[in-house]
């Protein structure tokens, strides 16, 4: 059994890729330990740059940020869920990464990562920025392999995703986590 940590970055209620993560969430909850946390309601504000945390071991800006990257430090699988933006993550899951800078001089468990993204177009090219920036994320600790991303393309409204055949395939990664 696996602790799993879903991080869900859209701020739209019914959102594509909140639902997509739901359908993750659902697959790996039959064997695991999971946590579907949406940053929707949480005062995650921006990293100042100041470094204390390579000292102090935790952030010192008082938020909701704190508690996730305590989250994120003991989950075996952290997954990512965003809608593309400007053919990169949403703001807030940039401003989630990083705040959870700390994690860099903690003793984090977690050594697998997973991405599930949505869009309005489906092109080849339309998730590579953000995938090349979970990339570039997880290049900066050791020992952390990036799994899978699920990419959706054709869903703009919220909901549209609803009825697509990727949320099973989202379920299947999510119980062979
Ligand atoms: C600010 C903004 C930027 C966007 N940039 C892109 C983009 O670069 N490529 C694209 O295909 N869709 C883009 N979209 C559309 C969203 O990715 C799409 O609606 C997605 O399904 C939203 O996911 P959500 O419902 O989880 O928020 C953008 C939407 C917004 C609001």
């Amino acid at each position: 059994m696996k602790k799993v940590l879903i991080i869900s970055t859209s701020l739209r209620n019914n959102s594509n890729s909140e639902i997509l993560a739901k359908s993750f969430f659902d697959g790996a909850k039959e064997n695991n330990d999971v946590e579907l946390i949406s940053l929707k309601n949480k005062t995650i504000n921006f990293c100042k740059g100041c470094l204390a945390c390579g000292k102090l071991h935790k952030c010192v800006i008082k938020d909701d940020s704190n508690e996730i990257v305590e989250k994120m430090a003991n989950a075996d699988v952290i997954v990512w869920a965003t809608p593309v933006y400007y053919y990169s993550m949403s703001g807030l899951m940039k401003t989630m990464i990083d705040r959870a800078n700390p994690l860099y001089s903690m003793d984090y468990k977690f050594r697998e990562v997973y991405l599930l993204a949505t869009a309005t177009e489906d092109e080849s090219y339309t998730p590579e920025g953000t995938i090349k920036g979970v990339q570039c994320w997880i290049d900066c600790f050791d020992n952390v392999e990036f799994k899978k991303t699920l990419f959706v393309g054709g869903v703009t409204d919220p909901s549209d995703i609803l009825n697509n055949p990727k949320l099973k395939e989202a379920y299947e990664m999510g119980l062979k986590v």
